[in-house]
């Protein structure tokens, strides 16, 4: 087999790249490792920002993200038992929506099929070769046998355990890791959730609660790194919840029955350059941010914008400037995505290592940030449009 772009990967960066190539009319064949039904499982984050819902829409995959997303206006941080409420609109002129990840996913894989492209599910890609020559050649496992795709570029989107950046000599890749020894306990709820995404500081932890639908909640709540979903009951999850996300005047969680579990480590991650020879890596597989700024998905896609870009001057333009800058082009907005999700991360969660001083500065930033309205406007700018780029 033989293509243009090899593409490795069907979570959000794969995807994207893949469509916003074929309106370039630039031809892809995207390898999966997993089956259809795996990719469209997997319960992950749930928050675009206008950019994505712009990149979804102007490839005119948005609607039913229009039908079912639900627009979040507004952010809310509780702590001391109130609430510093941020109106989007107002502070910033956008919102974000909410539409799960694994939604996103589902509409761009059966767009895909749908046109007849390529994608292949359970097809592991396990070498890479020739990535510094004009012939890379992408070695893959489907269905029991061995095969072979040539092509003129590998787009790695491939996650944060592929093979891409695994394949790049470790002498030509730096990599920028923050540890946190801590996790999110994640739930899916059958309960009407509170109507802003609202995170909460409290002296027993961070806890948030942000919404799959009118009357699906998305809870977490922040435990220790060596804990298991199962150690959990019922009971102590709400308990918890309650007692986090406690507001004196304001609405209270909504029990309902749990129907999914899950729990991820908090790890910032950054490997640069995003690019070796004819391999281009997007999304997880060079960097990973903490959750709390909700920023994974829209990192994915605004890469993937970047690269076509490079990708179609390259074939229409006949020239390869943009994408030998393309890692040079993505560093500072992935710089400032990762300060954005530590920060949030920083503000929001208890420290094992905090000292009283440290929980007291982190208290009177919160105190700041409620009265004021500079402070609000520079967090919700972040988090509705901090992975813009300019097509
Ligand atoms: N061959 C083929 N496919 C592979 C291989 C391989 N060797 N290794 C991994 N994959 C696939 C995975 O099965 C997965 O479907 O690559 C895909 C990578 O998708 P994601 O992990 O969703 O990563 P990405 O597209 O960069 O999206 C980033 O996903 O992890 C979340 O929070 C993150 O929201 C962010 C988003
Ligand atoms: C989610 O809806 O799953 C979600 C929301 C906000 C975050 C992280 C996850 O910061």
């Amino acid at each position: 087999m033989k293509t243009q772009v090899a593409i490795i990967g069907a979570g959000p960066a794969g995807l994207f790249l893949a469509h916003i190539l074929k309106r370039q009319n630039i031809e892809s064949i995207m390898l999966e490792a997993r089956s259809r039904e795996h990719v469209e499982a997997r319960v992950r984050a749930g928050v675009l920002e206008a950019g994505t819902i712009d990149t979804l829409n102007h490839l005119g995959l948005g609607e039913r993200m229009a039908r079912e997303g639900l627009v979040d206006r507004g952010l809310d941080i509780r702590f001391r038992g109130r609430t510093i409420h941020m109106d989007f609109p107002s502070l910033v002129g956008r919102s974000v929506c909410i539409y799960g990840q694994q939604e996103v996913v589902k509409d761009l894989v059966a767009a895909r099929l749908a046109a007849g492209d390529p994608l292949l599910f359970d097809a592991e890609v396990v070498r890479l070769e020739g990535l510094q020559s004009a012939t890379p050649r992408v070695h893959y496992r489907h269905h029991g046998a061995d095969r072979t795709l040539d092509c003129v570029f590998v787009a790695g989107c491939d996650g944060f355990r592929g093979v891409s950046r695994a394949s790049v000599p470790g002498s030509a890749i730096d990599l920028h890791v923050r540890h946190y020894d801590f996790a999110w306990l994640g739930v899916l709820v059958k309960a009407p959730p509170l109507p802003d995404m609202t995170y909460a500081n409290h002296d027993r932890g961070f806890a948030l609660c942000s919404r799959r639908s009118l009357s699906v909640s998305r809870l977490y709540l922040q435990v220790p790194s060596s804990d298991r979903p199962e150690n959990w009951s019922d009971a102590q999850i709400w308990s918890e919840l309650h007692a986090r996300m406690f507001d004196e005047s304001g609405r209270q969680v909504k029990e309902g029955e749990i129907f999914q579990r899950d729990m991820a480590q908090l790890r910032a991650f950054i490997a640069s350059p995003m690019q070796y020879g004819n391999l281009y890596m997007a999304g997880d597989a060079v960097h990973i941010v903490p959750p709390t700024g909700a920023k994974g998905l829209n990192m994915a896609v605004a890469d993937a914008r970047v690269l076509a870009r490079g990708i179609v001057q390259y074939f229409s333009g006949h020239s390869r400037a943009e994408l030998d800058r393309y890692s040079e082009q993505c560093g500072l907005r992935v710089w400032k995505t990762i300060r954005y999700s530590a920060y949030m991360t920083g503000l929001l969660h208890r420290f094992a290592e905090h000292s009283t001083f440290d929980r007291g500065m982190q208290m009177a930033e919160l105190e700041y940030i409620a009265g004021s309205e500079a402070a609000q406007r520079s967090i919700a700018e972040q988090y509705v449009m901090l992975s813009d780029v300019t097509d």
